[in-house]
């Protein structure tokens, strides 16, 4: 099967809308209501009918600070045909029970479920980061997410804080993800095993808007939230974006950065400074590909419309990476195609099956290498990790941090280090590309308490 170019389904005149920032919710209690709505998505025509949180697309963004408690209940309002849901925090340190599993701890149609996120980590507050939060329905996280259920969970800490990075308004979320659009406007979804795939590339939700800015730094929180495409990002006058953190939060220091790929399910964080642009207006590209299919180009305007005294910074170092200490137990993972199925090991998902079980508070390597001739974006629940090489080779100062989700190209080996901290029990992990997930790419892992 092949993925097939083709033009935007979206005509859309570039740049006409303005970015949409979705709302942001701050409380110690939030509420998502998983609603179907009308969302306009595309500037001209009918709006597009959804399932989402509370009617946004994106879902509001979450802000919490580390170490202190969110109860966020879920309702889930959707028409019956929808079934069951779950949500799962990705990127948070949760309990098992808290984490969003797949197929246990549902939230029946009609009635509602409350997560608890102690937001800690190795006994201390959980780095600052940008998670998300999705649908994880075992078998539709695909089909879920596509329709409307993600949203942006960011965590605040003060090590951050005290750091003056851009913040306030001038620290924004760029949520990219690809869907096709009908005559109508809709975006029926279509399954392909190899992952589904949109031809027009949308920034929070939609399709090439613009963003008047300051001549000042701005710090630009990415997510490439798309059922299947990794996304190249750049800046069309080909200035460096500086990027400060990963997934999991802030690297050692900033990395120079001309052209960032991104994985289904990775995030980073970038400082962009538009001093000495006054007047100028720069395009943020991304280009999705893979399979010999190409889509998007320019996604997003800056204008740079007015003069601002920028009193933020982009210090020289950041956050320091905990140390591992030694291994105990390496793992080893193939990602395969077998039996028309995407799988771990030659197997497919089984909730009666562990692939691992660590013991709390011990420090494993586990190694993935992707026998298959796609790429893959392997994803951890749980716990932080650090990339140790890929096929051998040191990793690149933006990938010797910590993070959950590594982006695999064929035949490639990636090998990981963490220590399980915090929590007993069954996680998962698995390929984001959600159709890849969908069509069984996902193990679990059972963390065991210490013999100790
Ligand atoms: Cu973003 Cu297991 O998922
Ligand atoms: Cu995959």
């Amino acid at each position: 099967v092949a993925l097939v170019a083709s033009a935007a389904s979206a005509q859309v005149q570039p740049f006409q809308q303005q970015l949409y920032i979705p709302p942001v919710l701050q409380g110690p209690e939030v509420t998502l209501e998983m609603v179907e709505a009308d969302v306009q998505l595309l500037p001209t025509g009918p709006p597009t009918r959804m399932w989402t949180y509370n009617g946004n697309f994106p879902g509001p963004t979450i802000r919490r600070p580390a170490g202190e408690p969110t109860q966020l209940a879920v309702r889930n309002r959707l028409p019956a045909t929808f079934g069951e849901a779950t949500l799962h925090n990705h990127g948070g340190h949760s309990a098992s029970s808290e984490d969003g599993q797949a197929d246990s701890f549902l939230i029946p149609s009609g009635g509602m479920r409350t997560y608890t996120y102690e937001h800690m980590e190795r006994g201390e507050p959980e780095r600052a980061a940008m998670q998300w939060y999705h649908d994880h329905r075992m078998d539709l996280t695909g089909r879920n997410v596509w329709n409307g259920l993600a949203g942006l969970f960011i965590l605040d800490d003060e090590v951050e804080a005290a750091l003056d990075l851009p913040s306030g308004e001038f620290d924004i979320p760029l949520v990219l993800a690809d869907r096709s659009f009908d005559e109508q406007n809709q975006i029926p979804y279509v399954f392909n095993p190899l992952g589904t795939v949109g031809d027009t590339i949308l920034v929070n939700g939609r399709p090439q808007p613009h963003f008047n800015v300051g001549d000042r730094k701005y710090r630009l929180r990415l997510l490439n939230a798309s059922n299947r495409l990794p996304y190249a990002v750049e800046l069309s006058n080909g200035q460096p974006m500086h990027q400060i953190a990963t997934e999991s939060g802030l690297l050692p220091a900033p990395v120079e950065r001309h052209q960032i790929v991104l994985g289904p399910g990775e995030r980073v964080e970038v400082v962009i400074d538009f001093a000495g642009h006054l007047g100028e207006e720069i395009v943020l590209r991304a280009v999705g590909g893979g399979g010999g299919m190409v889509v998007g180009g320019d996604v997003l305007q800056f204008r740079v419309d007015r003069d601002l005294i920028d009193d933020s910074a982009l210090p020289a170092t950041l956050r320091p990476i905990p140390d591992f200490g030694e291994v105990s137990v390496t793992r080893e993972f193939s990602l395969d195609f077998a039996d028309d199925m995407w799988t771990i090991n030659g197997l497919p998902f089984d909730p009666e099956r562990f692939d691992a079980e660590p013991a709390l508070d011990s420090t494993e390597r586990w190694i993935f290498t992707n026998n298959t001739e796609q790429s893959h974006t392997i994803h951890i629940h749980d716990v932080d990790w650090l990339l140790e090489h890929r096929d051998g080779q040191p990793p690149p100062a933006w990938e010797n941090a910590l993070k959950e989700t590594w982006f695999i190209e064929p035949n490639e080996t990636i090998s990981l280090i963490t220590t399980f901290t915090g929590h007993t029990g069954a996680y998962v992990f698995h390929c984001h590309m959600l159709e890849h997930e969908d069509m069984m790419m996902m193990a679990q892992f059972n963390v065991l308490p210490g013999t100790e």
